[in-house]
């Protein structure tokens, strides 16, 4: 299959409006579209111009500057896979930081997609912070924070949550669903952000950064800014947790590599 005939975007718009498309979505969410999407990505953009009956270029203009059409068609573009306490040895390595807490502990799940993420740490922040928590969780998409937000889930997702939080921090909701117990909402704050954004960062002194699989769909040099980012969002002794694997040759002078086996984590030794 020769290069064009791979390339959605080329077969439909030619090289300069596909150039065009790529870098709008790059810019506003830092998202580099893999080849294997391109064809769906194709496919809505030609729904879409039909249901308005634009032309290709006018559609994309209309894309730059209404904030909504936008929206719409970025929901569509981003991955929202994600499971409760989807890797054990990172979940772990915050339930012994949980446990020798001696302050009441903030977390942040960076790219919180449906939930489970967030509510994964609540559970271990309710189980094991002395002192208290928060958690706080963002995501670019407001469909998830939604789903998030209700913490009603398909009973065969909470069965990926370890038996010993399963029966104290939800209910069954009828013969197909789980809830999430109501206590733990309190505590648990869910907000848009956009990770592109991160100039205009609002969060200080959290003491534990969850962030896994979302950083993959970043170009390098916005993976590396976000990152830095996120390191002057942590106090000191403070943990930044990332997905093994997915950050390389990237080295921060204010950390400190934490020897866990299995994960990709950071402690925040100096400022
Ligand atoms: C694959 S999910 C990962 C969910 C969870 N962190 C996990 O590991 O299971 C990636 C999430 O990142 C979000 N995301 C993608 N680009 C983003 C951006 N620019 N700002 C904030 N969130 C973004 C997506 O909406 C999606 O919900």
């Amino acid at each position: 299959m020769d290069e064009l005939a791979q390339d959605g975007f080329k077969s439909l718009m030619g090289n300069e409006l596909a150039t065009l498309w790529r870098s709008l979505i790059e810019s506003r969410i830092g998202m580099v579209l893999p080849a294997r999407q391109h064809q769906l990505f194709e496919q809505r953009i030609v729904k879409n111009m039909a249901q308005y009956a634009l032309d290709a270029t006018s559609y994309y203009q209309l894309v730059c500057k209404d904030k909504a059409e936008w929206q719409r068609l970025a929901e569509s573009l981003v991955v929202h896979e994600t499971s409760f306490f989807r890797h054990t040895p990172s979940f772990e390595l915050v339930e012994q930081y949980l446990v020798k807490a001696n302050k009441s502990v903030k977390l942040w799940s960076v790219g919180c997609s449906t939930g489970e993420e967030a509510w994964s740490l609540a559970m271990l922040g309710d189980r094991f912070a002395m002192y208290g928590y928060e958690v706080l969780a963002t995501d670019i998409s407001q469909q998830v924070l939604l789903t998030a937000k209700e913490g009603v889930y398909l009973a065969r997702k909470a069965e990926q949550i370890p038996a010993r939080f399963r029966s104290g921090y939800g209910t069954a909701l009828g013969q197909h669903y789980w809830q999430i117990a109501e206590h733990l909402k309190s505590n648990v704050f869910f907000r848009q952000f956009n990770l592109m954004n991160v100039v205009g960062l609002p969060f200080r002194k959290l003491d534990i950064i969850y962030c896994q699989n979302v950083l993959i769909y970043f170009k390098k040099f916005d993976r590396r800014d976000i990152l830095n980012a996120l390191v002057k969002c942590l106090d000191i002794g403070g943990i930044l947790v990332l997905g093994p694997g997915e950050v390389l040759e990237w080295r921060h002078p204010q950390l400190k590599k934490i020897e866990w086996s299995g994960t990709l984590a950071y402690e925040k030794v100096c400022i």
